[in-house]
Formats: structure tokens, sequence, C-alpha cells
């Protein structure tokens, strides 16, 4: 079973990053939970290069990635009141090719603003949201010390490891 984690932000001390690999420090070991790393490796969407004989070698790497996820977490910052145009890019190479399609999806700090925005474009893309996988990490940028570890409450933890089984159930179908 694979689980991927993806981040909105690119930035090299990100706090989503830190909230996805908290969650992925809290996977069970049978499980394998990856961050993506090749959002920021992806051209702008362009519909002229999304065909078979065309298509950037990236983009396939990127395809690959998510067809082999079984489930996802989403953790993505609010930009300007929407979502930060690099995730919608890589978000819009996958709309003709449907690797979401029927998976689990589950947000980790998403703001009310990027997680109504980001739950259209999913739900487009016939991706399932489960809310009750999702964990809403208040004033997250706070809790990620200098290493980039998140140091949450107890109770953040608790509802972490709640979403994973969550998750987990979701992916089983169940
Ligand atoms: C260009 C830019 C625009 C932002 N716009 C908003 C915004 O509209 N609303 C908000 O709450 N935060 C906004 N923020 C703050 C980010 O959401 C916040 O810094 C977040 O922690 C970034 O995530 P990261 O730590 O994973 O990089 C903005 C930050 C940047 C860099």
């Amino acid at each position: 079973m694979k689980i991927l984690g993806l981040s909105g932000s690119l930035r090299q001390s990100s706090s989503n990053m830190a909230a996805l690999r908290a969650i992925e420090k809290l996977t069970p070991k049978n499980i394998d939970f990856k961050i993506s790393i090749h959002i920021d490796q992806l051209p702008h969407f362009n519909p002229d290069l999304d065909k078979e004989d065309v298509l950037p070698s990236n983009v396939k790497i990127w395809r690959k990635e998510l067809a082999e996820a079984n489930g996802y977490y989403i953790s993505c910052p609010e930009y300007a009141h929407g979502v930060p145009g690099v995730f919608k890019n890589a978000l819009d190479w996958v709309v003709s090719s449907g690797e979401l399609m029927n998976k689990p999806i589950a947000f980790l700090n998403a703001s009310p603003i990027v997680k109504a925005s980001l739950s259209k474009t999913l739900t487009v893309m016939s991706a399932r949201i489960i809310e009750t996988a999702s964990v809403d990490i208040q004033f997250l940028r706070n809790k990620v010390d200098k290493e980039g570890n998140l140091h949450v409450e107890e109770e953040i933890s608790h509802a972490l490891e709640t979403s994973l089984q969550v998750m987990i159930r979701e992916i089983h179908g169940k």
C-alpha cells in the first residue's frame, strides 16, 4: 500500500512539508509513505503538450507517481486567498489522465479558502475527499522548529494517528 504526500509549498523549510513528514513518521511500517518531490519539476500546463506523443517526461514521472499511490495527503498553504499556482498547475496536468479518480485524499492544514477551492478541483477529477481523515493544524508555521520538525499538541498527534487509520480503511474500501 502506498500513500503519497503532496505539499503545496516548495519552500525549503516549509511548514506544510513538516506536517507531511510528521504524518510520514506515524505511518505503520508496512505502508510505504512518500512525499512527492516532482511538483516543482513540472512545466506550465499546456493542453497542446497533453498528448501522448509530446507529453513532457517530467509529466510522465508525475503521473506514474500518482498512479502508483493508493491514497494521498495534501498539505497546502494559502497564497493571495487561493491555491498556490504551482500546486494547481500540478493538478491541471492530471485532469485528463485521471490518476486521482476514486482515490481517497485527506487535507492537512488547508485553510477554508484552499480547502474549498481544492475540494472543487479534486471533486471534478473524481477523487474522494475524506473529511474524517483531514486534520486542521492551527498556527502550523509556529509549530515547526529550526530543523523542520513539527511539534504539536497531544490532541493533534492523536488526530494524525486517527487520520491514518481512516485513510487506510478508505484505501481498503471499508
Ligand atoms: C505570496 C504569499 C501569499 C500569501 N497569501 C496568504 C493569504 O492570502 N492568506 C494567508 O492566510 N496566508 C498567506 N500567506 C502565508 C502563507 O500561507 C504561510 O506563510 C504558510 O506558512 C506558507 O507555507 P509553508 O510554510 O509551507 O511555506 C502567503 C504567503 C506568501 C509567500
